[in-house]
């Protein structure tokens, strides 16, 4: 799918044209071809009223544009890059009927495949916002989650989308193309199930993205990792089959150190500007602490934080920051079994602090904090973690905000304002002394769990343990957006991939203090 810019009078040349319509503003351009324009304006009289938000009319037409495709987009007072997003996706979601058209209908009723299409943007929120939120728009409607029907769902084959706009800057393409891909690939890999997603393969999937981008990457096996002392990441291992992987991700772009990605910047303090890692738990079964089957199934998702790391690092590669940045993910099952961490156990982590398993299925944290340790070895001062990581942060928020913790508090008030600008939903929870306090161990020096009221705070506390004094932290727990059972204008139910526009924006500033 390629982008390119497209005079209002080429629309005659594309099968479909998507118009955003606003409720208090008409925005049909007045350069659009006048029978275009008049059809436009006719839709909309008829359609008076009914202009709901994401939702699509379209009207077929006998000519090329063969589709007017109108999107409620809302008041235009309150346009926001989501909402530029999600007209877009929904429109060109809405060929994906049309697709289907073409593989089951007969020759004659088949409409022609949809291989051109245009979008009219709407630029009030500047011209480069608004071409980069229609590309990752059109980017988030390429997903399908039915990767393993025998017939496979197909995807309307547009090869060229022609954004209508006074001027379509490559950068903004560019981003938007690398952004939207990141998102699609967090989907992919935590759609897939557990048996064909388990920790080898995501690491080879880290290892081919890498490859393709030119990104530094090791996969440390459990030999490795227990020579480092992580011994927390590795309890939640032991009682699965599956072998462990911790992958570490390298991009070295901060100039003076020269531009090679593959590059060790060395340990020392400031030799990456940001880390990012993921927790990546193939499968979470809740262990010895086994959940109740309603909904087990869903925990393939319990990946999600790592594949965001992995996807933000090959966006990252794409668009070259002059920055370093190292991306880490902690991948493995956690299972039951006869050699399963038992309830009670007692293991050093990575950063020398004793944890005691007190709930074998609040694993999420047990891995994070040797991947935080690891980070910081390896001179991050600014280190972000992703993991769908609490029930209680779906409890507390719902499915339309992710929770936000960290320090110091500037740091953590500037991740907000990023998410914002970058189009996430998190919002900041509380994280004070009183959770540090409850999470103390009677014979160690934390453990994983204290009780069911507020969860999330005392997960975002115990991963807190190993943060060192003077590097800012930003914990994204995303349990409560990571999926969705019902279709979003910008995707079908299932994974949703929260917080990878947030990392990539994090990775794009220019280093240097908040
Ligand atoms: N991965 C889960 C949280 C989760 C649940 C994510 C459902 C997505 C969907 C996490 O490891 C977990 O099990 N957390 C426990 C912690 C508790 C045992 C302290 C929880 O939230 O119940
Ligand atoms: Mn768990
Ligand atoms: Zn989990």
């Amino acid at each position: 799918m390629k982008f390119r810019s497209l005079r209002p009078a080429e629309a005659i040349r594309t099968n479909a044209l998507i118009v955003p319509v606003f409720s208090d503003a008409p925005t049909i351009p007045a350069a659009l071809p006048r029978a275009v324009r008049a059809t436009t304006l006719r839709v909309l009289k008829a359609m008076a009223g009914t202009r709901r938000l994401y939702g699509v009319t379209t009207h077929y037409r006998g000519t090329a544009p063969e589709r007017l495709i109108l999107v409620g987009a809302g008041r235009h007072a309150e346009l926001t890059p989501e909402r530029l997003r999600n007209v877009t996706a929904a429109g060109v979601r809405s060929l994906w009927r049309a697709a289907e058209g073409v593989r089951t209908g007969g020759a004659a009723a088949s409409p022609p495949e949809v291989r051109r299409i245009a979008v009219v943007v709407d630029e009030g929120l500047g011209n480069e916002r608004a071409v980069e939120a229609t590309v990752q728009g059109a980017i988030y409607a390429m997903w399908r989650p039915e990767t393993h029907r025998s017939r496979p769902e197909p995807l309307p084959a547009i090869s060229t989308v022609g954004l209508v706009a006074s001027a379509v800057p490559a950068a903004a393409i560019r981003r938007g193309e690398a952004i939207g891909e990141a998102v699609n690939f967090a989907r992919r890999l935590a759609n897939e199930p557990a048996n064909l997603m388990t920790p080898t393969n995501v690491a080879d999937e880290a290892r081919s993205l890498a490859k393709a981008a030119g990104l530094g990457c090791e996969v440390l096996d459990e030999k490795r990792c227990r020579a480092l002392g992580m011994h927390s990441f590795l309890s939640v291992a032991q009682g699965s089959h599956q072998p462990p992987r911790l992958v570490v991700l390298r991009y070295h772009g901060r100039a003076g150190k020269g531009h090679d990605a593959a590059a060790r910047p060395g340990r020392s303090a400031g030799a990456y500007d940001l880390a990012l890692v993921g927790k990546g738990i193939t499968f979470d079964s809740g262990g010895i602490s086994i959940k109740p089957a309603e909904g087990m199934h869903r925990l393939k998702v319990d990946m999600t934080g790592a594949a965001s790391v992995i996807g933000t690092m090959g966006a990252v590669a794409r668009l070259r920051p002059a920055a370093n940045i190292l991306g880490v993910a902690l991948l493995t099952e956690n299972l039951p079994g006869g050699g399963a961490t038992k309830p009670g156990d007692v293991f050093t982590s990575m950063s020398g602090k004793t944890v005691e398993v007190i709930n074998t299925d609040a694993e999420g944290r047990l891995v994070l904090v040797d991947g935080l340790t690891y980070a910081q070895r390896e001179g991050a001062t600014r280190v972000v973690d992703i993991a769908t990581l609490t029930g209680a942060i779906h409890i507390a928020l719902g499915d339309h905000y992710s929770g936000l913790f960290g320090k110091p508090e500037p740091f953590v008030a500037h991740v907000r304002a990023v998410s914002a600008e970058a189009g996430d939903r998190f919002w900041p929870m509380p994280l004070s002394d009183e959770y540090r306090e409850e999470i103390r161990s009677d014979i160690a020096d934390i453990r994983n769990s204290a009780g069911k009221f507020g969860g999330a705070s005392k997960a975002a506390a115990f991963l807190d343990a190993v943060v060192e004094v003077g590097v800012e932290w930003a914990h994204l727990d995303i349990a409560s957006q990571d999926w969705s059972d019902r279709d979003q204008p910008h995707s079908p139910k299932g994974p949703q991939g929260p917080g990878v526009r947030t990392l990539i924006a994090l990775a794009l500033e220019a280093p240097g203090p908040v």
